[in-house]
């Protein structure tokens, strides 16, 4: 709890005592989302004990800042596993944003589409998740005062949210897809096998995120929606060959889409 509250006492200082009810992470290429946002920055680099962010596309600070008249903040850009971030870094974030009195959080990610309906430039709303990346987030000694030692996953996306997200996507008229996402470390793309086999399983969407985050935020009983952007076929699902290079590119030109989407949302929280 010392390093939790050295955290927040750095946060604290950059911010007067912002207190955020709702936090939304960013995926690759989606840092469009604050363009127009004005409030507080804070470099990851500069916060004590948050890890550093080198992935392209990925901004690595956090934004403070009011979004529909409600009190915000963004991470612009995520701790990876298979940047060799431990489970405990990578959630640490999620941990601050508890403590600074978050109540909803709203994760997106860039997706391969597993789901042979879906199409690139989807937007798919998270139902459930398959964990497939042969670790939990919560292994170790638990701390009872945060959370419970075996948390109930039922609710991981939380019903109420997810009900919210379709009735704004219809406000906005926008075609939302549902599915299952599954989450593998990476940072090698799926082989075409792989694929299937995740198909068989039941997974729509397949991606290197999320899923530690999600956890994470349910534990600690924060309401918690995942949104991903389909920035690709998953392998085998098209002729095409994986690069980051159109993850990007694909979050880039879609995400506007998406970014509407998430302000809907919290103006209706
Ligand atoms: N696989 C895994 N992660 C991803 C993909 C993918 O096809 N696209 C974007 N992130």
């Amino acid at each position: 709890m010392e390093k939790i509250k050295e955290t927040l006492d750095y946060i604290n200082s950059k911010t007067n005592g912002f207190k955020p009810e709702i936090a939304v992470i960013l995926g690759s290429g989606l840092g469009s989302f604050c363009d127009n946002l004005k409030g507080c920055n804070i470099p990851y680099d500069d916060i004590p004990h948050f890890a550093s962010s080198n992935v392209k596309g990925h901004k690595g600070e956090l934004l403070f800042c009011k979004i529909n008249n409600k009190d915000c903040v963004i991470m612009q850009g995520r701790f990876h596993f298979y940047e060799g971030h431990s489970m405990q870094e990578a959630t640490y974030p999620i941990k601050i944003f508890k403590q600074l009195g978050v109540k909803n959080l709203i994760i997106t990610n860039a997706a391969g589409g597993v789901n042979k309906n879906f199409n690139v430039g989807d937007i798919v709303l998270i139902l459930d998740h398959i964990n497939f990346m042969g670790t939990n987030p919560l292994i170790g000694k638990n701390d009872d005062s945060l959370g419970e030692r075996f948390p109930d996953m039922s609710n991981c996306y939380d019903k109420e949210l997810i009900n919210l997200a379709k009735k704004c996507a219809k406000n906005l008229n926008m075609d939302l897809k549902e599915g299952v996402y599954l989450a593998t470390t990476g940072p090698s793309y799926e082989t075409a096998a792989e694929i299937r086999a995740y198909r068989v399983l039941g997974a729509d969407v397949v991606g290197m995120s999320s899923v530690p985050e999600a956890i994470v935020a349910n534990w600690l009983k924060i309401k918690t929606t995942t949104l991903s952007l389909v920035t690709n076929f998953a392998t085998g699902v098209s002729d095409t060959k994986l690069s980051h290079q159109e993850v990007i590119e694909t979050g880039k030109t879609q995400g506007q889409k998406l970014s509407g989407l998430i302000k809907e949302i919290i103006k209706n929280i």
